[in-house]
């Protein structure tokens, strides 16, 4: 008997038979579909660069995850930034330490006023908010006597400087008599 009498059959040996089918369509099929996708994989990940691998999704997402959490803080400079400071004891105690040397002098060691008005009321010449506050020292009030410490001091110190008189607000040393309207 020749290997081809019996469709599909190639090779018989002591009555077992060695069988050569096609392979069912459906076979075929996931193997083409595997072939071309192993293609347009290599493609696109390692020929065109478009694609990009899971570690640089991870990198890019990281990096915009960041961006955003930098973007939610709070600016230094703005009301709520300050109010931020106020809660690092390290910076206000600084602050303190500043104070003590330069703005005591016209407001008193605890704030309560001397030359310059009282510092631990709820009053203000020129707002009681963390800004006002932050505007004030930085460029001073020259015609009434406050000078301008963003020079002396740099930016860092004044914002010390500035969290701590958001501290002394409210205190209520007694000092020199409330000066300006109330805070609302
Ligand atoms: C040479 C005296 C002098 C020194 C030193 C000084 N101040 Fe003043 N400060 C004044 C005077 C005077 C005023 C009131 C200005 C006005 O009448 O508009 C004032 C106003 C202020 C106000 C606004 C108060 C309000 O009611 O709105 C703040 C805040 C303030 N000073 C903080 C400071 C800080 C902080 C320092 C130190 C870094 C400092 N000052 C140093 C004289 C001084």
């Amino acid at each position: 008997m020749s290997a081809q009498d019996k469709s599909g059959v190639v090779h018989v040996y002591d009555g077992i038979e060695e069988l050569d089918n096609h392979l069912p369509n459906w076979w075929l099929f996931i193997l083409w579909l595997t072939v071309c996708f192993g293609f347009g994989y290599w493609y696109y990940f390692h020929t065109t660069g478009e694609g990009r691998g899971s570690l640089e999704v991870y990198r890019a997402e990281a990096a915009e995850a960041a961006r955003l959490a930098e973007a939610r803080k709070p600016k230094p400079d703005s009301d709520a930034g300050l109010m931020l400071l106020v809660q690092d004891k390290g910076l206000v105690d600084e602050g303190q330490l500043n104070f003590q040397q330069t703005c005591a002098a016209c407001h008193g060691l605890k704030g309560e006023g001397i030359i310059g008005p009282n510092l631990t009321d709820n009053q203000w010449l020129h707002g009681g908010k963390p800004t006002d506050i932050h505007k004030v020292v930085n460029e001073g009030v020259l015609a009434k006597g406050m000078p301008s410490w963003e020079k002396v001091l740099g930016p860092q110190r004044v914002r010390a400087v500035v969290a701590y008189v958001l501290t002394l607000k409210n205190t209520n040393v007694p000092g020199k008599p409330p000066q300006g309207e109330p805070e609302k």
